[in-house]
């Protein structure tokens, strides 16, 4: 990482993904217009923050599972948000301290931040890269050289393929993953569910064009496509609170229904 590159430049007129998830988490790292677009999907639906909170929970359980369970002992993470409390280098740390992360996200403040974070850690690098271009992303990773992409490793998918958008071709993008998973690898996806009820629609439509421009919500169907090939680890591709939930797993959650996840193996 390049402790000299100057702060990238905020747009402080549009809306970030990562900045809206931080506040509807709770956090700190957010403008006016962050707080605005997620209020518009807020006025839809007041637990949306739920969505949020629900889907920080599973990646913990899921990076909980991989490491312990599944002997991953390298991630990486696309689409990693801003640093939090719950980091998942901390969360696999705690089982295994060996374990190597690249983070990866196409916003350049998320590289900003984390920069602080990771100032004492050569396990864990960021990369600044884009999911719709897979092919260049894996190349900067391999760059680094901190991951043997030869050897298994998890791939974590946790929130950000709702946000691309049909034209992008999010199933021919999740291929190209699969393509690049070595025998072993995990995939760990969850996204947005288009559940058949009025209430999916509404907070698409909310927000696509209530400011942040993004957040598709996606049929079982479409979201089985994304593991073709995979050995689905049990209980499959579920509602993302249905997944291994453990004690403080927010089974009533009152939006469990909107969204999904899972975790696929390749042979
Ligand atoms: C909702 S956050 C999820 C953060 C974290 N993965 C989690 O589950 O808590 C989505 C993140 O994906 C990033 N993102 C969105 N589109 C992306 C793309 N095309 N390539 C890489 N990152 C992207 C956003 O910048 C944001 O930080």
């Amino acid at each position: 990482m390049d402790d000299q590159a100057p702060a990238p430049f905020v747009d402080a007129s549009r809306a970030s993904i990562a900045r809206v998830y931080d506040y509807l988490l709770g956090g700190k790292d957010h403008l006016e217009v962050d707080r605005r677009a997620a209020d518009a999907v807020r006025a839809v639906v007041p637990e949306v923050g739920q969505i949020a909170r629900d889907n920080r929970a599973f990646l913990r359980r899921g990076v909980t599972y991989l490491v312990r369970e599944a002997g991953i002992r390298q991630i990486l993470d696309i689409g990693s948000g801003l640093p939090r409390e719950d980091n998942v280098n901390e969360i696999a740390r705690a089982i295994d301290p060996g374990v190597r992360i690249v983070y990866v996200d196409n916003d350049p403040v998320v590289l900003a931040h984390a920069r602080a974070l990771l100032a004492v850690d050569d396990q864990t690098a960021v990369v600044t890269a884009d999911l719709r271009r897979p092919g260049e992303l894996f190349d900067e990773v391999a760059a680094v050289g901190l991951l043997d992409l030869t050897a298994p490793f998890a791939a974590l998918l946790c929130g950000v393929v709702h946000h691309l958008s049909d034209e992008d071709d999010p199933a021919g993008i999740l291929a190209a993953v699969r393509e690049r998973l070595s025998p072993g690898s995990h995939l760990l996806l969850s996204h947005f569910l288009d559940d058949g009820r009025s209430r999916a629609y509404k907070l698409e439509v909310a927000f696509l064009h209530g400011g942040l421009g993004s957040g598709r919500f996606r049929t079982w169907e479409e979201l089985r496509e994304y593991f073709r090939g995979l050995e689905l680890v049990e209980p499959g591709l579920v509602y993302a609170n249905d997944w291994r939930p453990d004690a403080t797993t927010h089974v009533e959650s009152p939006v469990r229904t909107l969204y999904a996840g899972g975790i696929g193996r390749k042979r």
